[in-house]
């Protein structure tokens, strides 16, 4: 209702005076809708069809009486919520208190001989009743909107999960496809090796067992390298104990190939020791900062070129001869897509993967520094017995 004088007033009354007696108050007051009916049945079905918004209703009816109205609309879910004003003859508390208990608002007493009251009880439940349902609308419309936050944020939320996810896919693919670069290299190498090789006659059994052997492990390091980096966001990833010294034989094995085609020597020197952590992981860092050695090497065309691992004190360092890293871009090769190579042979990738992995999953440190004749990187690992 937009305001009282259009609200809907339902009069029910089995007298027909009486009802055209309070229709006539309320119309000469300036309500506009008003309907009246001469029984419970009669109200119930005008309930049914028109929003009503205020209900009189006579107690003393044949067959349903006032009271047991009253009731059935103050249990009726649609309908709980229309005040009633009872109008009844037996003014005598008894009444009263059934008619309250039984859901109404207010009374009016009959006769009604005057309109004072009854306007008065009309115009107070009709403004309470407009209150009321203000306030519900304002609720219903606050509830909708919580709804629509909360839907919203759901929705923000699985986007989210949806791009991290994405995202995450990314990194993944990008990882593997830098790190699958040394072993397609070397593999390509292997394969055209082949022909020289059978040309100088060196291929005999032994040849091709070992052949077999060689490319069949770089194939499995392509494998593995897939499962780490799919398991690289993975906090429930199991640590175990490895030789440093197996670890990185096992990339150099890879690389053996790559290394010889340009002529570099690469050795291994120190003791071995055990370290917790990822193993595979590990490799991956070996294999990029040899990697990085070898391209720096053949980039510089160095003569005598040297590639030296040492292992000592829980520290790898991976010492390259050579011209060393400009003092400008050193403390920013660690970051990721920083690069000096051109477009298509590197992405900048390699160190801050490599830095990811040592300092972020296996708690060690990874620096770098120019020394006399070349450069060092050096990783620091916790071994399993310090
Ligand atoms: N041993 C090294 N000697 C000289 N410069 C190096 C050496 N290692 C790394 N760098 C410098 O650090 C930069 C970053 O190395 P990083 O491995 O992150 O990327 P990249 O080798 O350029 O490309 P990619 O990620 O594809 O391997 C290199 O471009 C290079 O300039
Ligand atoms: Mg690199």
């Amino acid at each position: 209702m937009s305001n009282l004088y259009n609200s809907y007033i339902l009069v029910v009354d089995d007298n027909d005076d009486n009802l055209e007696l309070i229709e006539d108050f309320l119309d000469d007051e300036g309500y506009e809708n008003i309907i009246c009916v001469t029984g419970a049945r009669d109200a119930y079905d005008v309930l049914s069809e028109k929003g009503i918004d205020l209900i009189i209703l006579d107690i003393m009816m044949p067959d349903i009486d006032g009271l047991e109205a009253c009731e059935y609309i103050k249990t009726h879910p649609d309908y709980k919520d229309i005040p009633i004003i009872i109008a009844t003859a037996k003014a005598d508390l008894d009444t009263l208190k059934a008619g309250f208990e039984a859901g109404a608002s207010d009374y009016v007493r009959k006769p009604i001989t005057n309109d004072i009251e009854l306007l008065a009880r009309v115009k107070n439940a009709l403004t309470l009743k407009c209150q009321v349902d203000y306030i519900k609308n304002i609720n219903e419309s606050l509830d909708d909107k919580i709804k629509d936050e909360i839907d919203k944020n759901h929705k923000k939320d699985l986007l989210m999960q949806e791009q991290t996810k994405l995202a995450e896919m990314g990194e993944m693919v990008g990882s593997i496809a830098h790190q699958w670069r040394q072993p397609l290299n070397a593999l390509s190498i292997n394969i055209q090796n082949l022909e020289d090789d059978f040309e100088e006659g060196l291929i005999d059994k032994i040849f091709i067992d070992n052949f077999i052997q060689k490319n069949t492990d770089i194939i499995n390091f392509m494998s593995h390298t897939i499962d780490d980096f799919r398991n690289f966001f993975r906090i429930d990833k199991e640590k175990i104990d490895f030789s440093v010294l197996e670890s990185i034989e096992n990339v150099v094995n890879i690389q053996d190939a790559v290394l010889k085609n340009y002529n570099i020597n690469l050795e291994i020197i120190g003791d071995d020791f055990i370290i917790n952590g990822f193993k595979n992981e590990f490799s991956q860092v070996v294999m990029n900062l040899i990697n990085n050695a070898k391209d720096a090497l053949v980039e510089n065309k160095i003569d005598d070129a040297k590639i030296v691992v040492e292992l000592s004190n829980n520290k790898i360092t991976i010492i390259n001869n050579g011209v060393g890293i400009d003092e400008d871009i050193i403390d920013r090769i660690f970051e990721p897509y920083f690069t000096t190579k051109e477009q298509g042979k590197g992405t900048g990738m390699g160190l801050y993967m490599s830095k990811m992995i040592i300092e972020n999953n296996m708690n060690g440190k990874i620096d770098v520094k120019n020394i006399d004749n070349g450069v060092s990187f050096e990783i620091s690992l916790k071994s399993v017995d310090s």
